[in-house]
């Protein structure tokens, strides 16, 4: 069985943007070691307007063949005239809401996402599901999450989005890697504990 995947960028105090949800201000802190260890590991989970006009458009997935977002998140490219945004992965946006795909490369998954995603984790394929966020999603979705990958930048927020927009409980994972990056960047990688 594949695994669901929430890849996802973090203040230090845990919080995935400003409370609007907006984190613009993390990819101000990309460099170029960075950026490099993004496009080596994680190709996929660079959106296409990002890919284009760095010629990267060409670049092999190498974790992940699927995505879902939550409609707000879909949003932010809607908003930039983009209705393709992960064009290189099969893309699904969870939404009540929008009634009709505006692209054909994206599907619309208005009921039973986590049966959605169930359905998606029996299939056979070496490449795994990337939960994209945002909050609200993921909170909906977080019984499924099998694993976690948490890009930490060094700022503290004080207030903002949650990483998960759920209720409280303790949940178990295990750490797994740990990478440390020249602009103080951590990447953690956990497993869910079943
Ligand atoms: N830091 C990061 O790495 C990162 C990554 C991704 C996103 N973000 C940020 O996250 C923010 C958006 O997060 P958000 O929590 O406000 O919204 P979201 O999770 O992106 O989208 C929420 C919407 O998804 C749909 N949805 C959620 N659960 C559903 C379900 N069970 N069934 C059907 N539809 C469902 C609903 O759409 P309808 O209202 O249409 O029904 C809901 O309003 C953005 O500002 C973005 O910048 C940050």
């Amino acid at each position: 069985m594949r695994k669901l995947t929430y890849f996802i960028a973090c203040s230090i105090d845990g919080f995935i943007g400003d409370p609007s949800g907006d984190g613009e201000f993390f990819t101000r802190l990309v460099d170029e070691e960075y950026f490099e260890f993004l496009k080596t590991e994680y190709p996929e989970t660079l959106p296409t307007p990002g890919r284009q006009p760095l010629g990267i458009d060409d670049l092999e997935n190498k974790k992940f063949d699927t995505i879902i977002q939550g409609r707000s998140s879909y949003d932010l490219a809607l908003a930039i005239g983009c209705t393709s945004p992960y064009a290189h992965m099969r893309q699904y946006v969870a939404s009540r809401t929008l009634e009709k795909s505006p692209d054909p490369n994206v599907e619309i998954v208005s009921d039973d996402v986590v049966g959605k995603i169930r359905e998606l984790k029996q299939e056979d394929s070496e490449f795994g599901i990337y939960l994209c966020g945002g909050s609200k999603l993921a909170g909906e979705l977080f019984d499924e999450v099998d694993e976690l990958v948490i890009k930490t930048y060094p700022l503290v927020l004080g207030s903002g989005m949650p990483m998960f927009g759920s209720g409280f409980a303790l949940t178990e994972f295990t750490l797994d890697t740990v990478r440390t990056f020249k602009n103080d960047v951590l990447v953690r990688t956990y497993q869910r504990k079943r």
